[in-house]
């Protein structure tokens, strides 16, 4: 069964052609960074009439590179959110219109419960239950997952997502944007030899970036940094240090048998060796193109969603602020 992704929730405007939930046959992404880097961050309107210019070509880039026809496909998911509703709009639209002329049935998929699903493209899939960190620019949630579709939420962010906190601190050591790939370059450099808080909020699985961030600017601004590459590298340290501690801790406490990593702050070298290092549950870490928006993820949800009967009509609409489960 081929299922056509589409995934533009954020300032990415991807498509994707995946077999059976398990094989990517085409994966393409046109990525706006370089005209959001200029303004230090996303500008909601720029992405939206940028994935109205990107969306057909990559489309039709996805569907060359899987050497398929219209014919060839079995379905179409798109995401519908959370995300930017004008960016939303626009791959839920074109998805709607490829499923009206085409006679294919249309499935919305969850941008949080596609990044999962990047652990199912990488060979073997997982084994349930799992735990999931999924770790984004608007998200840090730990999820277990007991089947397909099947969603507890554990703990989640109280105030800045981890990505988001990233984003953030790279602003105020000026490194620009995104930053949390500006952050891991700098900290190379570096040694994580300044003490910075972390928030653990004993007795819960949320989580809370907000005060690491503040105790960074608090030092910059008190002119006690002489190293961009020492703060950065404490700074990721702070971070990585609570999400690997809290993963493993719940991984453990819900007797899974695996931890999945998900979202674009995965994508960090030192968080996937970390928590590699630390749990003594076996951990899946998809590769980092998997882990920054793509629509081979969503595509793969897609094809559960499809397998689970959960079909969607044409009035399908985007959620922006949808939640998991
Ligand atoms: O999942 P994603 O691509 O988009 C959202 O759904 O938000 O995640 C984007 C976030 C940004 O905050 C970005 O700074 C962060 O992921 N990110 C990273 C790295 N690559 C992307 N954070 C830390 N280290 C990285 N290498
Ligand atoms: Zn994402």
């Amino acid at each position: 069964m081929k299922v056509l992704g589409i995934e533009t929730s954020c300032d990415e405007t991807a498509a994707a052609v995946v077999a059976d939930g398990v094989s990517i046959l085409s994966n393409q992404i046109a990525s706006q960074v370089e005209i959001h880097a200029r303004y230090g961050g996303i500008v909601p309107e720029v992405a939206s009439r940028q994935h109205i210019l990107a969306i057909i070509p990559i489309v039709e880039q996805a569907m060359a590179e899987a050497k398929a026809t219209w014919s060839d496909l079995d379905g179409i998911a798109v995401t519908i959110g959370p995300g930017l509703a004008g960016s939303l709009l626009v791959g839920a639209n074109v998805a709607k219109a490829i499923a009206l002329a085409h006679g294919l049935p249309i499935t919305g998929v969850n941008h949080l419960e596609g990044h999962i699903y990047a652990n199912w493209l990488i060979g073997r899939s997982p084994d349930f239950p799992v735990v999931c960190l999924i770790v984004s620019g608007g998200h840090s949630d730990l999820v277990l997952m007991r089947h397909h579709g099947d969603y507890v939420v554990l703990g989640r962010t109280r105030d800045d997502a981890a990505g988001e906190a990233f984003d953030k601190a790279a602003r105020i050591l000026g490194l620009g944007y995104p930053g949390g790939p500006a952050i891991e370059r700098a900290a190379r450099d570096g040694t994580a030899c300044i003490q910075l808080p972390r928030a653990w909020l004993k007795g819960t699985s949320d989580f809370s970036f907000s005060g690491v961030k503040t105790a960074l600017l608090r030092l910059v601004e008190g002119g006690k940094v002489s190293s961009k590459a020492d703060a950065a590298a404490s700074f990721q340290e702070a971070v990585i240090d609570v999400l690997v501690t809290k993963t493993v801790a719940v991984a453990k406490e819900r007797r899974v048998r695996q931890i999945l990593l998900a979202g674009g702050v995965a994508a960090n070298e030192l968080l996937r060796q970390r928590l590699v290092a630390n749990s003594p549950i076996p951990v899946v870490v998809p590769e980092p193109v998997l882990c920054t928006d793509n629509a081979a993820m969503i595509a793969a949800c897609g094809y559960f969603r499809f397998k689970a009967g959960r079909i969607d009509g044409l009035d399908l609409d985007v959620v922006p602020s949808l939640k998991m489960a």
